[in-house]
C-alpha cells in the first residue's frame, strides 16, 4: 500500500485481498477492490475515481489492459461501476469502460467492454472483439467480431479452459510473489 503505484483518489486507497499480486508498472488509483489471489500485470492502469472498480478472487487483468469507469450524472444516477467476478481472465491489452462481467469468463487480446455491458457467467470473447454499449452477452456461449456476435455454444473443452487459465494465473502469481 505505500508503493507509488497505490494511489489515493479524494482519500480512497485501492483494498487488495489476500495474497493478490499487483505488478510494480501496474497503476492502481482510487476506489478500487481486489479479491483473493487476483493479479495485475505489467502496465494496467485502473482507475477508480469517478466510480468504483471491484474485481473478484482469482482474477487476472493481463499486461496493458485499462479499467475505467463512467461518473453518476443526472441521466445516468448511478453512472457506471466496472466489475469484474470470480476466476476471469482478462487477455492483454483490454479495454473495459463501466461494464459488469460475471464467473469464468476469457476476454480475449484486445478486446473492448463498453458502458453498461453485461457479460454472464461462462462466456468467451474472441480476441479484437468490441462488446458495444448495454449489450449482454449470454452465458455459454462464444462471441467474436466488432461489434460482437454470439458464434456458437462453447466447447466442452473452451469451458473447462475457463476454469484452467485462473487456475493457471493463480500459480503464475504465486511464483511471482515468492520471488518478490
Ligand atoms: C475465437 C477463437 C476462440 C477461435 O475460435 P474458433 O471457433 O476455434 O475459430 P477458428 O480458428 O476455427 O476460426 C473460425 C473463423 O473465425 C475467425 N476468427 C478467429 N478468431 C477470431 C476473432 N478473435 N475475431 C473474429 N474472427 C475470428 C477465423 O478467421 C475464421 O474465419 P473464416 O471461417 O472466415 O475463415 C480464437 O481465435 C480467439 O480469439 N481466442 C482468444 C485468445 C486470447 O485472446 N486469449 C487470451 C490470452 S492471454
Amino acid at each position: 500500500m505505500h508503493k507509488n503505484n497505490f494511489r489515493s483518489y479524494r482519500g480512497i486507497t485501492p483494498i487488495l485481498g489476500n495474497a493478490v499480486y499487483v505488478d510494480e508498472t501496474a497503476v492502481l488509483v482510487g476506489d478500487i477492490t481486489l479479491g483473493d489471489d487476483t493479479s495485475i500485470w505489467p502496465l494496467v492502469a485502473a482507475r477508480g475515481d469517478v466510480n468504483k472498480i471491484t474485481i473478484g478472487a482469482r482474477t487476472n487483468i493481463q499486461d496493458g489492459t485499462v479499467l475505467h469507469v463512467t461518473r453518476k450524472s443526472a441521466s445516468n444516477p448511478d453512472g457506471n461501476p466496472l466489475v469484474i467476478g470470480d476466476d476471469v481472465t482478462v487477455g492483454h491489452k483490454c479495454m473495459l469502460h463501466g461494464c459488469a462481467l460475471g464467473d469464468r469468463i476469457l476476454v480475449g487480446m484486445g478486446a473492448i467492454i463498453m458502458d453498461g455491458a453485461i457479460v454472464e457467467d461462462d462466456v468467451f470473447i474472441g480476441a479484437g472483439s468490441l462488446v458495444p454499449p448495454n449489450k449482454t452477452l449470454k452465458s455459454g456461449y462464444l462471441y467474436v467480431g466488432n461489434p460482437v456476435k454470439q458464434a456458437r455454444v462453447l466447447k466442452e473443452s473452451e469451458a473447462n479452459f475457463l476454469k484452467q487459465s485462473a487456475i493457471n494465473y493463480v500459480e503464475l502469481k504465486a511464483e511471482y510473489l515468492a520471488d518478490t
